[in-house]
């Protein structure tokens, strides 16, 4: 059979969905199945081990829902999961279907605006991880990096409490101001919902790397490379939102993102 297969787009909770309509947006005639883990949000203070069963279940749900390709989109989940994911789960029952990540693709990006020193925003997990770090040393070691976590964001977007948030932010572009960062990579979903804040708090000084910028494109050029996988993809256009706790905020929530009124469907597993 051909061509029903879709792209799943694997959040914690709201961020990803940015990314999944960014990607939308700019490849439109595909099928999409986003899926936001609200039921155990926030993902950024949680162990790996934790992570990783959370991540697992999400992927078979997804490839359950007939997506045999997945954006990760959570950079948290990225940095306790996705290897693992990949080098294990995948490959032993799953070796015809893909998982991709967004921390490499985000870190090319950065690379390529010419940064010498980068600042990072992102939740508890993945600053420890020091996924970012790692990765950046395989790609260019001369590049320098500051990697500030930032905790309160994701309540706080979540929580619609963003007039509360310049404080907060305040607080954590400091170490990144006195670093001198000529790039700020937003390293988590969620927070994308105030980088236009973030921006002006650095005066314009900093270039925002935003993964709603780059994973559409990334994508697009994943699937150039990969006709193999392009082929057995659906093109009538829809796009489902599942979650694992459909519940009113997380509605109001993305009823205000899409600017329609979505259904939402519960993610039972
Ligand atoms: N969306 C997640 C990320 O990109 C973080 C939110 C959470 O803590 O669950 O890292």
């Amino acid at each position: 059979m051909k061509n029903l297969k879709k792209i799943g787009v694997f959040d914690s909770g709201l961020g990803g969905l940015m990314i999944a309509n960014a990607i939308r947006a700019k490849l439109p005639s595909y099928d999409y199945v986003y899926m936001g883990d609200t039921l155990h949000l926030p993902y950024g203070r949680r162990s790996d081990q934790a992570i990783y069963d959370l991540t697992e279940k999400a992927m078979r749900y997804l490839f359950s829902q007939g997506c045999d390709l997945i954006i990760v989109a959570c950079n948290t989940a990225s940095a306790a999961a996705l290897r693992k994911l990949q080098q294990g789960f995948l490959a032993r029952e799953f070796p015809e279907n893909r998982i991709l990540g967004v921390i490499v693709p985000t870190l090319e990006v950065a690379i390529e605006h010419g940064a010498h020193k980068i600042g990072m925003l992102a939740t508890q997990r993945t600053v420890h991880s020091n996924i970012f770090e790692t990765e950046l040393q395989k790609i260019n070691p001369a590049v320098e990096m500051k990697s500030i976590a930032a905790p309160l964001l994701v309540p706080m977007i979540e929580e619609g409490g963003e007039k509360y948030l310049d404080m907060i932010l305040e607080d954590y572009l400091q170490p990144l101001r006195e670093a001198k960062v000529e790039s700020i990579i937003i390293g988590c979903t969620h927070y994308i919902a105030v980088k236009d804040r973030i921006r002006r708090l650095m005066d314009n000084k900093a270039d925002l790397i935003s993964q709603d910028d780059i994973i559409p494109m990334k994508l697009e050029d994943y699937l150039k490379r990969h006709p193999e996988m392009e082929e057995r993809l659906s093109k009538d256009g829809t796009f489902e939102i599942h979650a694992t706790d459909t519940n009113e905020n997380f509605q109001r929530n993305v009823d205000e993102l899409m600017g329609q009124k979505s259904a939402l469907k519960q993610a039972s597993y």
